[in-house]
C-alpha cells in the first residue's frame, strides 16, 4: 500500500495539489473538505484520470476527518483566498479559525504527521497549526517562498531567453509583500546575473515578484493562483516522502538562526523524511538583513494581532 497524504480543503490549491500527487503516483490521497460533494466529486474525477497517466494511486474525497487518519503527510490549503485589492493579511481573522480547527483534527487523526501549510497569511497559518497541533516544529512549515522562487525564476528566464532550468534564486522571508528576492544570489548557469542584465531590469523582475500573486489575481478576478502554488507545494511534497533532502524556501521555525527566535519566516532549509532536518543561514549583506527584519516585523505584528 502507498502512504496517505491527506490534503485539507479540496478548492482550487488543494484539488491541483491532489492532481499532481496522484497522477505522479508517489502515494494515495485524501482530499476533505467541509462543502459537502465537493471533495467526493473532485476526487472521483482525479480517479478516472489516473488510468490515462498510468498512475495507481487511489484518491477518496470526504467530509470526515476521520478518512484522513494516519496519514504521512498533510497539506493544509483550507480557508478563503483574497480577492482583487485585498492583501494576503485581510485572510487573517476568517483563515485563523479554519486552521484552528483543522489543527485540532489533524492533531487526533494523524498525530505523526508532517504539516504543509499554504493557506494565507501563510507564515502566520503555520505557527498557529504548530501551536494548535502542538507537533515538534521540525513537522510544520509553510509553502510560500518556494512560489515566489518559481515565479521569480520563470520571469528571468523568459527575460534572458534561456531555460528555467538554468535559472537559479532564492526569495527569504514571510510570503507577502516584505518578501526578501535576493538578487545576489540569483545566477545563469553559475554566472551571476548582474553579468547579464542591468540592475534597473533585475529590480523590475524583482518588484513583479513581489506582485506575483496580486497580478494574478487581478487577471482572474475572483481567486487566485494555483497551478504554480500546487506544484511548489507537490516539489515539497516529494521532497519530504522520497527523503530527497532538496534545498528549498519555506516557512521554518527560527529558533534564532538568522538572529531570529519563535517564529516562522522563509528561509532555505533541507527537506526530507524528517521534515525541516536543517535550515541554512546565508551571511546577508546590512542591506538583506534590513529587508529581513522588515519581513520579520511585519509576520510579527500579525502573530500578536491573533495573540499566539
Ligand atoms: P478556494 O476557495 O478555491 O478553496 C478553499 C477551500 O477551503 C474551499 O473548497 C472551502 O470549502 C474550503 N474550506 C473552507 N473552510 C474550511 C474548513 N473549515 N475546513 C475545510 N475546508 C474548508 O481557495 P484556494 O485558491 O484553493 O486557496 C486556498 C488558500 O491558499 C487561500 O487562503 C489562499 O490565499 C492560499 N494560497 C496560498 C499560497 C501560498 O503560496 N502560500 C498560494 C495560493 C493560495
Ligand atoms: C499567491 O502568491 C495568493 O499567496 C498566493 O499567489
Amino acid at each position: 500500500m502507498k502512504k496517505k497524504i491527506s490534503i485539507i480543503g479540496s478548492g482550487n490549491v488543494g484539488a491541483t495539489t491532489a492532481l499532481f500527487i496522484t497522477l505522479s503516483g508517489i502515494a494515495d490521497a485524501v482530499l476533505f473538505d467541509i462543502a459537502e460533494g465537493v471533495p467526493q466529486g473532485k476526487a472521483l474525477d482525479l480517479a478516472e484520470a489516473c488510468p490515462l497517466c498510468n498512475s495507481s494511486s487511489t484518491i477518496k474525497g470526504t467530509n470526515d476527518y476521520s478518512d484522513t487518519e494516519g496519514s504521512e503527510i498533510i497539506i493544509i490549503t483550507a480557508g478563503f483566498p483574497r480577492k482583487p485589492g485585498m492583501s494576503r493579511n485581510d485572510l487573517l481573522h476568517s483563515n485563523a479559525d479554519v486552521i484552528r480547527e483543522a489543527s485540532i483534527a489533524i492533531a487526533k487523526t494523524s498525530p505523526d504527521a508532517i504539516v504543509i501549510v499554504v493557506t494565507n497569511p501563510m507564515d502566520v497559518m503555520a505557527q498557529l497549526t504548530w501551536k494548535t497541533t502542538g507537533f515538534s516544529c521540525k513537522r510544520v512549515m509553510g509553502m510560500g517562498g518556494l512560489l515566489d522562487t518559481s515565479r521569480l525564476t520563470a520571469f528571468l528566464a523568459w527575460e534572458l531567453n534561456v531555460s528555467p532550468e538554468d535559472v537559479e534564486a532564492i526569495v527569504l522571508g514571510g510570503h507577502g509583500d516584505e518578501m526578501v528576492p535576493l538578487s545576489r544570489f540569483i545566477t545563469v548557469k553559475g554566472i551571476p546575473v548582474t553579468e547579464l542584465l542591468s540592475s534597473k531590469r533585475i529590480d523590475s523582475l524583482i518588484e513583479r515578484t513581489r506582485k506575483g500573486g496580486a497580478e494574478i489575481i487581478a487577471l482572474l478576478k475572483s481567486g487566485s493562483a494555483y497551478y504554480a502554488p500546487a506544484a511548489a507545494t507537490f516539489k515539497m511534497v516529494k521532497s519530504i516522502l522520497l527523503d530527497e533532502k532538496r534545498l528549498l524556501p519555506c516557512a521554518a521555525y527560527l529558533n534564532g538562526e538568522y538572529g531570529i527566535k519563535d517564529i516562522y519566516l522563509g528561509v532555505p532549509a533541507i527537506l526530507g523524511k524528517e521534515g525541516v532536518e536543517k535550515i541554512i543561514e546565508i551571511k546577508l549583506s546590512k542591506e538583506e538583513k534590513a529587508q529581513f527584519r522588515k519581513s520579520y516585523a511585519s509576520v510579527r505584528n500579525l502573530i500578536k494581532k491573533l495573540s499566539i
